[in-house]
């Protein structure tokens, strides 16, 4: 048998792929499991969105490869974007860099600049991939923590402890994933001023901006911050796209160009009518985000009773697409979940996926129906957990 690479000796299966094996697997046996646990938006893109991919289907150059950096069309759309939502001024030739989502942004970045044994600054808790990505690319990751006494944001203080002159990359996401929490333009100010004192580069990945957030912020708002700092979007959560495979990365010129460097040898294009289509979603009008939230904010005030009925505590002034909640003293994420799982049939995710942190903690996705959010409230109070 041949041998695995040596870098896959710290990466682990995704827990989604492993629980949603097993879900299957009890579904097979005749089990109604209920899925609340996973941030897969279930409501549709614009209609619009979906008529020009359509209409895409048929222009002559349809199947050909398409440019590395996406067509000028979509670079254009994307500053538009940023300067109507976020008051940040891009340039389209340069600033910009299309990615099939934001996910793959996060390997190319780590290829564009960590070698082996570079540390990585990453959020605990905090999306997954931050830390798998740079095991891959064998850089080290140096887990920060961040917790519910300081609103889940960087501890400063307790990060300057550390040796920090190995540091290259520091992962930040706010709106932060799973916790809902947000940065003002003032947290923004310390993160770049620690950036510009270290040398590192941060990367804020922020794909939850619109979802029941008053004031979306990108980093890039604040002064200084292009020399420091990048940002990853994303068209999944904000347009329900996230199978559609579209996001970005914008920042300084020569940063950008680094990664395209990467990009440009790993994939060729985005298939055209998915970048017509993602123009048409960028230029929504504001009651696209109205309309959506409106759905999404029906549908919280179900999960916190579902909430409620755990005897779980949450913070009703958070938002994004998951209601991130506290567990009743003594009890263990993982544990939790589980007996919910074979005993009430509900899938919910432990807040331990997204690292030691997110012990005692469990989150919940908007992206089920009411109906649904209504049934897993009638199994919750109709079967009594043992
Ligand atoms: C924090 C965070 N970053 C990035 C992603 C990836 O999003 P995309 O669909 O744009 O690849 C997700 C997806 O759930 C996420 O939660």
């Amino acid at each position: 048998m041949i041998q695995k690479a040596a870098r896959l000796g710290e990466v682990k299966e995704y827990y989604f792929s492993r629980k949603l094996r097993e879900i299957a697997t009890l579904r097979s046996e005749g089990k109604n499991i209920i899925n609340i646990a996973i941030g897969s938006p279930d409501l549709a893109p614009p209609k619009a969105v979906v008529e020009e991919i359509k209409k895409a289907m048929v222009l002559p150059n349809v199947h050909q490869y398409q440019s590395y950096q996406g067509i000028p069309e979509l670079r254009a759309a994307f500053c538009d974007f940023y300067k109507n939502n976020y008051n940040v001024s891009l340039n389209s030739n340069t600033d910009v860099l299309p990615l099939m989502g934001s996910k793959e942004g996060i390997m190319h970045i780590s290829m564009a600049f960590l070698n082996k044994g570079d540390k990585v600054l990453i959020p605990n808790p905090g999306y997954p991939t931050y830390a798998s990505v740079t095991k891959l690319v064998e850089a080290e990751a140096v887990l920060y923590n961040l917790n519910e006494a300081t609103n889940w944001l960087p501890n400063f203080e307790e990060l300057e402890k550390e040796d920090l002159s190995k540091v290259k990359i520091m992962w930040v996401n706010y709106p932060h994933m799973p916790t809902g929490a947000v940065a003002t333009k003032e947290n923004f100010r310390e993160l770049i001023a620690f950036a510009q004192k270290h040398n590192i580069l941060i990367v804020n990945d922020n794909p939850y901006s619109f979802i029941l957030n008053e004031n979306p912020t990108s980093i890039l708002e604040i002064e200084g911050a292009k020399e420091v700092a990048i940002e990853l979007n994303s068209l999944s959560k904000t347009f329900n796209m996230a199978g559609w495979r579209v996001g970005m990365v914008v920042g300084d010129a020569e940063i950008i160009k680094t990664i395209l460097q990467v990009k440009s040898n790993m994939d060729s294009g985005m298939f055209l009518g998915i970048q017509k289509g993602a123009v048409k979603a960028l230029k929504s009008s504001k009651y696209w985000f109205s309309d959506l939230n409106a759905i999404y904010t029906k549908r919280r005030k179900l999960v916190w009773e579902v909430f409620d009925a755990l005897n779980c505590t949450y913070d009703k002034s958070i938002g994004g697409l998951f209601v991130w909640a506290k567990l009743p003293k003594g009890n263990l994420a993982e544990d939790f979940t589980d007996k919910l799982l074979y005993e009430k049939d509900i899938f919910i995710t432990p807040g331990t996926i997204f690292g030691t942190n997110g012990e005692g903690y469990i989150r919940a996705s908007l992206c089920v129906s009411t109906e649904v959010l209504n049934e897993v409230l009638n199994r919750l109070e109709t079967v009594k957990i043992k």
